[in-house]
């Protein structure tokens, strides 16, 4: 029997996921995954942090703290929050381990040694001062193509072109400012061109039961021709290169990244980790279509360079993009519904987010969720057709038959009724098992679905609430064969809504024997009747209705949140455009606390407003460019923070000494910075 080694795309440690990640990758790997398990297959699901990379430095510059301390932060955020929602990885490690240095290490050096890299010096930007390589992403300049002043080294923002540093006109280093220099520098590349022609080329047109989606983008980078790649980086975070003389030089993180499936696989299965990479193996790995080319192309040509039994990707079965709202989702933009929020902030209903989310899988093309949208799934899907009909059948059997599961009927009235409900189950058992054997997870869900609406058009036609009235037995019969129904709902739901499917296990006090489940997974044999007599738990609610205002919080604080479109997640801001500076630089300026005594407009000044500040060495004049933001009366009175020792400028004939501090909001408003209590005036501000 193959081993199914299932991997879902490694997650940079650099922000929360969110649910366009979950609908991408996480949640039909999940779905996948648990389906393989219980059709007794021999499964491990793999994923971890990816924790190299060059956002994850930017971020932690930003934030002024090391990259070790912002994986660490969001390595353990991410974990739990995917924890938290029940996707099943049997191991989430991270490419920070020792384990993966050391596997990734082994891997290069292999390839090194089999002469697989070419060595090529080329000329790439130092920023002098900062003595460092830059990364693409930390050189700025004007795009080539829109004039944007503010473009990426691998890309302009503002018009979407794909950018190489060379490109940028007067280009720039984000860590200093400084116009950074040329200069040479040796690193390994993969000659993909030649792969092209030796694997790629049949490798990809030989796999002609991939997602049209996935193939269409590999026969697109195929039919542009490969190039070399380099497979290492002049960077200071990430997996040293292990060579000789190759300071300050680390592995390529698409390089190394892939290679944490292996690593964690080892990490979890020391003794026989080598079983689910080589031999009788099926590697499948769930990723966005953003890592397309790495794991259709370049990982797949590393384990063919590797050789030594190790397989290649069988499936990438990547999904296409979520949207949010009418927009792209987007973490510079905090235009994203984050899923360790979502957890804290509706509690209990995982899968709740995981059916909408399920429902809307953008499998084929991109797709979108709107709040609206989620509770009209919730409401009108999962409390009307699935919780509604348990609920049903629970309150029903305790109402009538004390909780015990009762007699059924051979022959009886509703015969005709259970074997076309039966057989209509039955189609639609078989449906779901093939859509997911197809990885078409909408089609599964709406197929667990359908057997939940069989079971209450039975209900419905069979009314046993009115037959127990004139003839006990046949309402029996009927609730008898509606169980049954919440048995084979019990197995369906497993997969895709594993939180429901523990509530269903405890209402029906059924502890599926592997048995069974093999039964209805494996073979696709529906649930056998429940003994007459067994008895049921309490009736518990499966889902809650979602109210408008919990739909109205939760639009308001994405519309709220939302920040305008600076690229922000991988620029600096402003401010850390400029160059470092040191303490005895920031010790020239005398802040100092002082109070605005009067305030009062500038003639033929429509922006200045000239204030009397008190500090402690008596009154001050100082013009201040607030004007259009407050008038003179909201601002008498208040305590601000002054730059006393600017020197005096002259504006429209008037002496201002020095400049009171402001804060710009990201929608351009402007907030007074002071002391969060009132101090004396003319305290130090330091
Ligand atoms: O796109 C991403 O989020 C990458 N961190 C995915 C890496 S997948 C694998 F190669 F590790
Ligand atoms: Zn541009």
């Amino acid at each position: 029997m193959p081993k199914h080694t299932v991997t879902a795309a490694l997650p940079y440690a650099n922000g929360p996921v969110h649910i366009g990640h979950v609908a991408g990758v996480y949640l039909p790997a999940d779905i996948y995954v648990r389906y393989l398990r219980n059709a007794g297959k021999d499964v491990l699901f793999i994923c971890g942090s990816d924790e190299h990379g060059v956002p994850i430095t930017i971020r932690a510059r930003k934030e002024g703290i090391t990259p070790q301390e912002v994986v660490d932060r969001y390595h353990e955020i991410i974990g739990r929050s995917f924890r938290d929602l029940g996707i099943s990885f049997d191991i989430y490690s991270r490419t920070s381990s020792e384990t993966h240095k050391q596997t990734a290490s082994e891997f290069f050096k292999d390839l090194y040694n089999k002469g697989v890299f070419t060595e090529e010096v080329t000329e790439q930007y130092f920023d002098a001062d900062a003595g460092q390589f830059l990364a693409d992403r930390y050189i700025t300049g004007t795009c080539p193509v829109c004039a944007n002043e503010n473009a990426y080294g691998d890309q302009c923002e503002k018009c979407g072109s794909t950018l190489s540093p060379m490109e940028l006109k007067n280009p720039r280093s984000a860590l200093s400012g400084n116009v950074p220099v040329l200069k040479p520098t040796k690193n390994w590349f993969l000659p993909l061109d030649k792969l092209q022609t030796s694997f790629l080329n049949d490798y990809i047109h030989g796999h002609t039961d991939w997602k049209t989606n996935v193939t269409g983008q590999c026969k697109s980078w195929l039919n542009d021709g490969l190039k070399p790649r380099a497979m290492t980086r002049d960077l200071d975070w990430g997996v040293p290169v292990p060579l000789p003389d190759t300071d300050g030089k680390v592995l390529y993180v698409w390089f190394e990244a892939p290679i944490g499936y292996i690593s964690a696989t080892r990490e979890l299965r020391p003794g026989d980790w080598e079983d689910w990479w080589k031999g009788d193996t099926r590697l499948i790995h769930f990723i966005g279509k953003d890592n397309i080319v790495f794991h259709c192309i370049i990982f797949p040509a590393m384990l063919h360079l590797r050789g030594n039994g190790f397989v290649v990707p069988e499936q990438v079965p990547a999904n296409e993009f979520l949207n949010l709202e009418g927009d792209k989702i987007s973490t510079s933009r905090n235009w994203a519904v984050w899923l360790n929020e979502y957890l804290e902030e509706l509690p209990g209903r995982q899968d709740e987010l995981r059916y909408v989310l399920g429902s809307i899988l953008p499998e084929t093309k991109d797709s979108e969720f709107t709040w609206k949208d989620y509770q009209t799934r919730v409401n009108s899907e999962l409390v009307a057709i699935l919780g509604n009909f348990v609920n049903r059948v629970m309150v029903l059997t305790h109402k009538f038959f004390g909780g015990k599961v009762p007699t059924p009927q051979t022959d009886g009235p509703l015969q005709g009724a259970k074997d076309a409900t039966r057989a209509e189950i039955q189609s639609h058992v078989d449906d779901m098992r093939k859509a997911l054997d197809e990885y078409r997870f909408r089609d599964g869900l709406s197929s667990l679905m359908n057997i939940a609406r069989a079971g209450n058009k039975f209900l419905a036609d069979a009314e046993p609430w009115k037959t127990i009235k004139q003839d006990e037995a046949q309402a029996a019969d009927a609730l008898h064969f509606a169980i049954e129904i919440c048995a084979n709902l019990v197995f369906a739901t497993e997969p895709f809504l594993p939180f429901t499917h523990d509530k269903l296990c405890r209402q029906l006090n059924l502890i599926p024997m592997l048995l069974m489940v093999r039964h209805f997974w494996r073979d696709g044999l529906v649930a056998k009747p429940l003994p007459a007599g067994h008895p049921l738990g309490e009736p518990e609610l499966l889902f809650a209705r979602v109210e408008d205002e919990t739909i109205a919080m939760q639009t308001e604080k994405l519309l709220k949140m939302k920040t305008p479109d600076t690229g922000a997640e991988a620029a600096l801001p402003a401010a850390e455009n400029k160059p470092l500076i040191q303490y005895d630089d920031f010790a020239k300026l005398a802040l100092k606390v002082a109070t605005v005594k009067t305030a009062e407009k500038v003639e033929k000044a429509d922006k200045l407003l000239k204030l009397t500040l008190v500090a402690d060495d008596g009154e001050h004049t100082v013009l201040s460019g607030i004007a259009q933001h407050f008038a003179p009366e909201e601002v008498t009175g208040r305590q601000v923070v002054w730059l006393s020792n600017l020197a005096p400028r002259k504006m429209r004939g008037i002496d201002s000494e020095g400049m009171i501090l402001m804060a710009e909001d990201t929608d351009g408003k402007l907030v007074f910075v002071s002391p969060s209590q009132a101090v004396a005036p003319g305290s130090g501000v330091s």
